[in-house]
C-alpha cells in the first residue's frame, strides 16, 4: 500500500472535465497558479527525456480575441453542422458536447488565460512517418494531462482544443512562435463554476479491452 488517499486521487483522475460552460469569465487567474500548475505539468515523462516542451501563456486580451479569431476560422462551420447532425440521430450526447463546444467558440477571447503547449519538431522531417507520431505526441500530451489535473485541484479547468491548429500559421505569426516548434493545443484556462464535476459516461471497458490477443471487433 501507498500513502495516496485513494478516493483522492482517483476523484481528481475520473472528474477532470473538459470544461467550457462552466469557465468563469469574469474571476481573474493569477500568474502564479498558471506557473505552479506548468510546474507539476513538466514532471510527465517525454520521449528520451527530451523535454522539447514549450508553454506560451497568453493572457493580453487583444491577443486573446485575436487567437479567438483564428479559433473560429478553425471551426468553420464544423460544429454547427455536427450539432445538426447529432439532433438527426438523436444523439443527445454527442449534441450537448458540440453545443458546449460551440459555446466556447463564440466565448473564447473571454477566457481570461490561453496557454498554448508546443513541442520542438525541428528534429524531424517535414512530413513525419506514422511511427514518428506517437513519441511526439506522446512527450506532450501527458504534460497537458497534468496540467488539466493540477488546474483541477485549485478550482480552476480548461478543455484540450485542437480545432485552431487548422490555422496555426495565423497564430504563429501573431506569436512570434519560431519555424520548428508546433503547436499542439489551446487551453483556455479560469476558474470553474463549482467544483463539482462528474465521472462521464464511458463505453463499457469489456467491450475494448483484449487479453493476450486481439478478438472480436
Ligand atoms: C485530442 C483532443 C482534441 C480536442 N479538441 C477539442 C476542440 O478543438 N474543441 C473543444 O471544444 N473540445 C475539444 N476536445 C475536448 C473533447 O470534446 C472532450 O474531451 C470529450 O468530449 C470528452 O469530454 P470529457 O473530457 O469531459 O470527458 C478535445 C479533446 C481531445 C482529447
Amino acid at each position: 500500500m501507498t500513502d495516496f488517499d485513494l478516493s483522492q486521487t482517483d476523484t481528481l483522475l475520473t472528474t477532470t472535465r473538459a470544461v467550457r460552460k462552466r469557465l468563469d469569465l469574469e474571476r481573474p487567474v493569477s500568474r502564479d497558479v498558471v506557473r505552479e500548475c506548468l510546474e507539476i505539468a513538466i514532471q510527465a515523462p517525454s520521449g528520451s527525456n527530451r523535454q522539447g516542451w514549450r508553454w506560451l501563456v497568453v493572457t493580453d486580451a487583444d491577443k486573446r480575441a485575436q487567437l479567438a479569431e483564428i479559433y473560429r476560422a478553425g471551426v468553420g462551420g464544423y460544429l454547427e453542422g455536427a450539432i445538426r447532425e447529432a439532433a438527426e440521430r438523436g444523439a443527445a450526447q454527442d449534441g450537448r458536447v458540440f453545443e458546449s463546444a460551440h459555446y466556447l467558440a463564440e466565448n473564447l477571447q473571454h477566457v481570461p488565460v490561453h496557454v498554448i503547449p508546443c513541442i520542438q519538431a525541428d528534429h524531424l522531417p517535414a512530413d513525419p512517418p506514422r511511427h514518428v507520431w506517437p513519441g511526439l505526441m506522446g512527450s506532450i500530451m501527458p504534460a497537458i494531462w497534468s496540467f488539466q489535473l493540477a488546474l483541477r485541484s485549485r478550482g480552476l479547468g480548461t478543455c484540450l482544443t485542437t480545432l485552431h491548429l487548422s490555422q496555426a500559421a495565423d497564430a504563429q505569426a501573431l506569436l512570434g512562435i519560431p519555424d520548428g516548434i508546433m503547436q499542439t493545443a489551446l487551453l483556455p484556462v479560469a476558474y470553474t463554476k463549482g467544483t463539482d464535476f462528474k465521472p462521464a459516461g464511458r463505453r463499457p471497458l469489456d467491450e475494448i479491452l483484449y487479453w493476450d490477443e486481439w478478438s472480436g471487433g
